[in-house]
């Protein structure tokens, strides 16, 4: 993968890809996301990657949609850029494979809307977290009005937006929008052994719960039931289920083949 402004790394089936546009502190501009866009598509179809690590260069996750970039838009236009933006978001959430994000700085507006796209967020203790677009004399752009309100409840998300503050990786913890805080030097370590931990079970039975999950929250829960029941049955037409109950009972460890 050759990107201006992403780099690929691969350890075993982990991928792990960093926005790097460290100068603008990875402001998603036409062109990152257009990259990211083509990135998510390369990586869904790599056989060899099962689980994706989404992490920034230097101090910033994303610092937001670009500004720059944004300021001289007409209306048409904007909407075009968070059409572009939500397109890509969603795709990274309904992505089959998991994918975690690895929070090691500043995730503001934009940066905050592409964690909350990942489906598990670890922070480093540096990072911060906000959606200062009211700020700008905008409202966030890419599902944030969405997302953290499904995340953190409507009230927390509210005084969120509406005061444009920031806040600290603790404090993000305490709301639920990260799922654990770790310190800044550990934190790449920390989600690579997350996601062997993730790695070390069925891969089918991951994707379709994650499958289930991400339906689920959008539909009544009758629905959300259906989803499930038709999932856990087609669990039971994969190699994987046969041998992860076979190997509880014959007493040994899994070996999964993604079957
Ligand atoms: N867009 C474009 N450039 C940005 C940027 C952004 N979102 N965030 C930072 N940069 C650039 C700065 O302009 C600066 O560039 P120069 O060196 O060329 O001047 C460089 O990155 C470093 O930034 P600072 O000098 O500002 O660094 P700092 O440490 O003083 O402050 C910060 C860091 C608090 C994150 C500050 O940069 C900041 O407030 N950034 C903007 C955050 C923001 O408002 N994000 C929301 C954007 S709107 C959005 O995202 C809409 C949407 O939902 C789609």
């Amino acid at each position: 993968m050759n990107f201006e402004n992403l780099v690929f790394k691969q350890e075993g089936n982990i991928g792990i890809l960093s926005i790097n546009r460290p100068k603008a502190l990875n402001a998603l501009n036409t062109q990152v996301l257009k990259e990211l866009d083509e990135a998510i598509d390369i990586i869904e179809k790599n056989d060899e990657v099962h689980i994706v690590v989404l992490t920034g260069e230097g101090r910033a996750f994303v610092a937001g949609a670009d500004i720059a970039e944004m300021k001289s838009m007409g209306s048409k236009e904007a909407r075009e850029f968070a059409k572009n933006g939500l397109e890509v978001f969603r795709k990274i959430e309904l992505m089959e494979k998991p994918v975690i994000a690895a929070v090691n700085g500043f995730a503001l507006g934009g940066g905050c809307e592409l964690s909350m796209c990942c489906d598990i967020r670890l922070a480093s203790d540096k990072a911060k977290f906000g959606q200062p677009e009211t700020g700008l004399g905008i409202i966030p752009g890419f599902a944030g009005t969405q997302r953290l309100s499904r995340l953190v409840g409507m009230g927390r998300a509210k005084e969120l937006i509406f005061t444009a503050d920031m806040i600290d990786a603790d404090e993000a913890y305490r709301i639920g929008l990260v799922n654990k805080v770790v310190p800044q030097d550990d934190l790449i370590e920390e989600a690579i052994k997350l996601a062997k931990n993730i790695l070390s079970k069925g891969q089918l039975a991951v994707r379709f719960a994650k499958n289930a999950i991400n339906r689920g929250i959008e539909t009544d829960i009758e629905t959300g039931m259906a989803i499930e029941r038709d999932l856990f049955g087609l669990c039971f037409t994969t190699e994987d289920q046969k041998e992860g109950m076979g190997a509880f009972l014959e007493k040994r460890k899994p070996n999964y083949k993604l079957r």
